[in-house]
């Protein structure tokens, strides 16, 4: 190893007399260095003073072979240590700041002299000493300056008001000088050092204290004081045997304008203090200029209003608990449903945000930025012509309950279907620790914006699916509240189409109509609950095309086909039969269908019939168990009745496994029709009626094969229902 030599320099190190000083001066002098060894002798605290304790590490080092000279001024008389360094060596080369003292006291406690006498020994001592071999720097064009700061000073720490403020303002004066002196090679860095020393005796726990030896520390200073060291202006951290540099940096921030004439109000800084608040992506600036030059990037974007650079395709997005509970209520969780408690209250010991909640980040990301209204070049058009046609979301990780996510956007592919457009939005979604939380898709439908002659189909786009052909396996049916949208939209879609009558008007429709995106939530929550327990932690991922609007009170049916983990499903408005959502799927890691799924109906479904989750279950449990249809073997007509009156029929093909609405197909017959109340089907199908004592009491009117019906008992049994 070429060793790094100090032959010919002279070394100034305050407070030599014991510590961290001690090693350094001890480090210096064993490389060749001349070295002034200077102390005060004082206490801990700064009173009194003696000539032993430099006089001792003097005494070392010329025991060991080196040079150095003894010096007791206080680092107040700077230009006394300097003048030691000249008289006695004829030059002074690099000087270590280093000596200090402890006045701990709370804020309130600390007098004047305390602050006083603190900031003399670390502040003004090392402004005095340095200043003086300034002017023999510069003639030299040589010199290398250590400042002594620490964590207290970078950080805070109780009790150390007067001292952290001393310490940082070590760092300012590094700041500056390393600038002044950089011409003349004059170097100046500042070391944030953690080591045994009597400052510490009392503060570090003793298995630590003895790990910290200064000696580990020496190393890193003399290397930062050699002449082949290149370093200036850094804050350099060491302990243990380790050592960082550590800068400030600067967050994104955020505008609080976006025109020059606009006034900055209170509220518009609290309305962006999320973002501007936000490190994920701070940066260090290298100079006062870089900082000043991007202020005035600033005013040239509210200037010109060309606020939203490429970067701003990140977003943050901020969220406590309440927000993940209302956007559960936006979507019609209730605590009418037990398991729906995890969703909207924050204490439950399972307390989980709905997974499609992962879809606002980006989302709102795009809603903020001008990233779809800049992708067709030449092409103006604004948010009022842009209608959400397809969602896709991924979920790598649960949603978190609460945090900071950043999301970030990019167009990933832009379609010219004749006289509209689509727009593609990709968007990852990251937490604070920068691990990748959701994978969104948003397919933007622009109307007359197309004719551009663009091309008209998408390799990047996630496909819909169509659902299976054969009925339901599963559906649920929940009246949506009149209120809904208003509730839905506090959770970030603010767009007036969904609370304004006479905006809504204006866009074309009767009144304002349900964001397609609580449609989606209302859905989510069917499925979640019919066919992974209601747990959340089991989606994976969905794909959803927006098809026609809902109104806000109309009721939802969400149709459900299983095939292995995906649920395909679509949504209908009962009260129109119009699909809403098409093409759906759900991912989901596990299935796992609940025992009474299929009795799970929601609230307000008093005009449903709610038996037809009776027949639902026991296609799944034919599905399931083949073997049921041979041992039936027989067709059953049922009719359901409320009121008497009949309001459903069904039919159950035990030969070919088959369960369907209404009456049975061509060419296939009945072998027995049972006719029964709508709950008595549900008591029936629970176990809660017994089959012979419905028969016996009348509310169960068999015709046909008699012997047959009673076969059915296995696949109730088989269903425990
Ligand atoms: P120390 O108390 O062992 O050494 C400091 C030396 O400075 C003493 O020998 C003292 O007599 C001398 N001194 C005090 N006032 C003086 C004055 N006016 N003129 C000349 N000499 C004077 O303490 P330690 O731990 O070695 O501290 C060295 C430097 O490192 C100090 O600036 C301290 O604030 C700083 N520091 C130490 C840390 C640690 O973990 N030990 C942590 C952060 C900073």
């Amino acid at each position: 190893m070429n060793e790094l030599r100090f032959d010919g320099r002279v070394v100034i190190v305050t407070g030599a007399g014991a510590g961290l000083g001690r090693a350094y001066a001890l480090l210096f002098a064993k490389r060749g260095a001349s070295v002034v060894v200077n102390d005060l002798g004082g206490s801990r605290s700064g009173d009194g003073s003696s000539t032993k304790a430099a006089d001792t590490v003097v005494s070392e080092i010329i025991v060991n072979g080196g040079k150095a000279v003894p010096d007791y001024n206080s680092v107040v008389d700077g230009d006394k240590l300097v003048q030691t360094a000249l008289d006695n060596y004829g030059r002074i080369d690099v000087i270590v700041n280093n000596a200090g003292i402890l006045r701990d006291k709370s804020f309130a406690r600390i007098s004047d002299s305390d602050w006083n006498l603190v900031h003399d020994v670390h502040l003004k001592g090392a402004f005095k000493v340095t200043q003086a071999a300034w002017p023999h720097f510069r003639k030299q064009n040589y010199g290398r300056v250590i400042f002594t700061s620490s964590n207290s000073g970078l950080y805070g720490n109780f009790g150390q008001a007067n001292y952290s403020a001393a310490k940082l303002g070590l760092v300012g004066l590094c700041n500056t000088i390393s600038i002044e002196g950089r011409k003349n090679n004059i170097n100046c860095n500042v070391i944030v050092p953690t080591a045994a020393s009597r400052l510490t005796e009392d503060i570090l726990p003793p298995d630590f204290f003895a790990e910290l030896k200064p000696e580990l520390i020496a190393p890193v200073v003399v290397w930062l004081c050699h002449e082949d060291c290149t370093e200036n202006g850094s804050i350099i951290e060491s302990a243990a045997g380790w050592a960082t540099k550590c800068h400030l940096v600067r967050g994104k921030g955020s505008l609080l304008r976006h025109r020059i004439t606009d006034t900055v109000f209170p509220e518009n800084v609290r309305d962006v203090w999320c973002q501007l608040t936000d490190m994920s992506q701070a940066t260090r600036l290298e100079s006062i200029e870089e900082a000043s030059s991007t202020l005035l990037t600033v005013l040239d974007n509210i200037k010109f209003g060309s606020q939203q650079s490429m970067d701003d395709t990140n977003s943050v997005f901020c969220f406590t608990n309440r927000d993940s509970i209302l956007y559960a209520i936006g979507v019609g969780a209730s605590v009418r449903e037990e398991s729906d408690l995890k969703y909207l209250y924050e204490s439950h010991e399972d307390f989980s945000v709905l997974p499609s909640y992962a879809i606002l980040p980006s989302l709102m990301a795009t809603m903020s930025s001008d990233i779809v209204t800049n992708a067709i070049p030449g092409k103006e058009f604004d948010l009022s012509q842009v209608l959400h046609g397809e969602q896709y979301l991924e979920l790598h990780k649960p949603m978190p309950v609460d945090g900071k996510l950043v999301s970030k956007i990019n167009i990933s592919d832009v379609l010219d279907k004749g006289k509209n457009a689509v727009i593609v939005v990709d968007g990852k979604t990251y937490d604070e620790f920068g691990e990748l939380i959701a994978t969104t898709q948003i397919c933007t439908f622009v109307l007359s914006a197309g004719g551009f002659g663009g091309k008209r189909a998408s390799s990047v786009i996630v496909p819909v699916v169509d659902e299976p052909n054969r009925i339901p396996d599963s559906t649920v049916v929940e009246k949506t509240s009149v209120d809904q949208a208003a509730i839905y939209r506090l959770s970030g879609d603010l767009n007036p189409l969904h609370i304004d009558p006479s905006f809504a008007t204006v866009a074309g429709y009767q009144q304002p109509i349900l964001h397609g995106l609580a449609t989606l939530g209302v859905s989510v929550r069917h499925i979640l609950k019919q066919y992974a327990n209601n747990d959340p932690k089991q989606f994976k991922a969905l794909k959803v095309r927006f098809s026609k609007p809902v109104i806000p009170g109309q009721t939802l049916c969400t149709s459900m086909w299983r095939e292995g983990n995906r649920i395909h499903f679509i949504t209908t408005v009962k009260e129109t039969n119009n699909i809403v959502l098409s093409g759906a799927y759900m991912e989901l890691h596990k299935v796992n269908i609940p025992s009474e799924a299929h009795l799970v109906l929601c609230a307000d479904t008093r005009d449903e019939v709610l038996s037809d989750a009776v027949f639902q279950g026991m296609q799944e449990r034919i599905d399931l168990n083949p073997s049921l249809v041979k041992t039936i073997n027989g067709i059953f007509l049922y009719y359901i009745t409320k009121d008497g009156k009949t309001v459903r029929s069904w039919t159950a093909d035990l030969k070919k496994g088959k369960i369907y609405k209404g009456e049975p197909e061509k060419g296939v017959k009945a072998d027995t029709t049972l006719t029964i109340d709508d709950t008595d089907m549900i008591d029936l199908a629970l176990g809660k009626l017994n089959p012979q004592m419905a028969f016996m009491k009348g509310k169960l009117k068999v015709k046909g094969n008699i012997m047959l019906a009673q076969k059915l008992k296995a696949l109730n049994t088989e269903a425990k229902l």
